[in-house]
C-alpha cells in the first residue's frame, strides 16, 4: 500500500538495558522523546498497555524531571485479550507465560512504587476517555493488536495530542500481529494532513514502532 508518506528510520544510538521484563526497549523511545525536546510542550505522556509496569516506571522517571505525570491503562488481566497472532497464538496466553505465575497487578504495582506521578487507570481501554483540556505529548499504544482496537487507542490519544506532539504504535510490520499494521496504514490514510513526519524506530528483538508527529 502507497503510504503517501516517508517512513524515516531513527537511527539507534543507545544500547538497551538488560531487563527481562521491559518488552520495548523504552529507553530508545525516551532518548526519541529526549532528542525531539517533546518535554518543553506542555502536557503528560500516556501508556496503553502497561503489562508489568517496567516501561511505564521508566517513562515516570523521565516524566518525573519535567513535572510530567504517566497515565497507564491495562485491564490488568492475561485471560482478557484473546486477540490471535498470525500463527495462532493466543495474545493472553503469551503475557500469561512471560508473568510465569506472577500476578500482572501486582508485577506492575512492584514496578511502579517509588512513583508518585503515574495515574493507573484499570480498564479497557475502549472504554476510557479524557476531558478536553487533557493535553498529551507523547503516547504509546501497546495494548490489544486487534486493528480496531489500535484504531480505538489511538483516537482516544490524538485529539489530546499536542502541536509537535508523538504516537508510537509498538509492533509495526511485525508478522504476528498484522492488525497494528493495518491500523497504522488506515490512521495515516485518515489523518496524513494532520500528520508532519512518520519514523519508525527499532527497540528490543529488532521489533519496530511507528512514530507520528502531530502538524
Ligand atoms: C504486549 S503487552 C504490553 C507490554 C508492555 N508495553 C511492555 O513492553 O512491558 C499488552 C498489554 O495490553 C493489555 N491490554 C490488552 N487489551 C487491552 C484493552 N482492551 N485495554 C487495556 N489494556 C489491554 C494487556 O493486559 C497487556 O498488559
Amino acid at each position: 500500500m502507497s503510504l503517501e508518506f516517508t517512513v524515516k528510520r531513527v537511527p539507534l544510538k543507545i544500547t538497551l538495558e538488560d531487563d527481562p521484563d521491559d518488552f520495548v526497549g523504552y529507553e530508545v523511545l525516551i532518548d526519541f522523546i529526549h532528542q525531539r525536546a517533546l518535554y518543553k510542550l506542555e502536557g503528560d505522556i500516556i501508556e496503553i498497555g502497561a503489562y508489568m509496569g517496567r516501561g511505564t516506571a521508566k517513562l515516570a522517571r523521565f516524566a518525573q524531571t519535567y513535572g510530567k505525570k504517566v497515565y497507564a491503562i491495562d485491564v490488568f488481566d492475561p485471560s482478557l485479550d484473546k486477540t490471535l497472532s498470525r500463527s495462532g497464538i493466543k495474545a493472553g496466553d503469551v503475557y500469561e507465560a512471560f508473568l510465569q505465575g506472577r500476578s500482572m497487578l501486582e508485577a506492575y504495582r512492584e514496578s511502579t512504587r517509588a512513583f508518585d506521578n503515574i495515574v493507573t487507570i484499570r480498564e479497557d481501554s475502549q472504554k476510557v476517555s479524557f476531558p478536553r483540556e487533557q493535553r498529551f505529548i507523547f503516547g504509546f499504544i501497546d495494548g490489544c493488536h486487534q486493528q480496531s482496537h489500535v484504531e480505538n487507542d489511538f483516537h482516544l490519544i490524538w485529539p489530546h495530542l499536542v502541536s509537535g506532539g508523538v504516537v508510537g504504535l509498538h509492533d509495526y510490520e511485525f508478522d504476528d500481529w498484522p492488525g497494528v499494521t493495518e491500523a497504522a496504514h488506515t490512521l495515516i490514510g485518515e489523518h496524513k494532513r494532520e500528520i508532519s513526519e512518520a519514523y519508525e524506530i527499532e527497540g528490543k528483538y529488532n521489533i519496530l514502532s511507528l512514530l507520528l508527529t502531530k502538524k
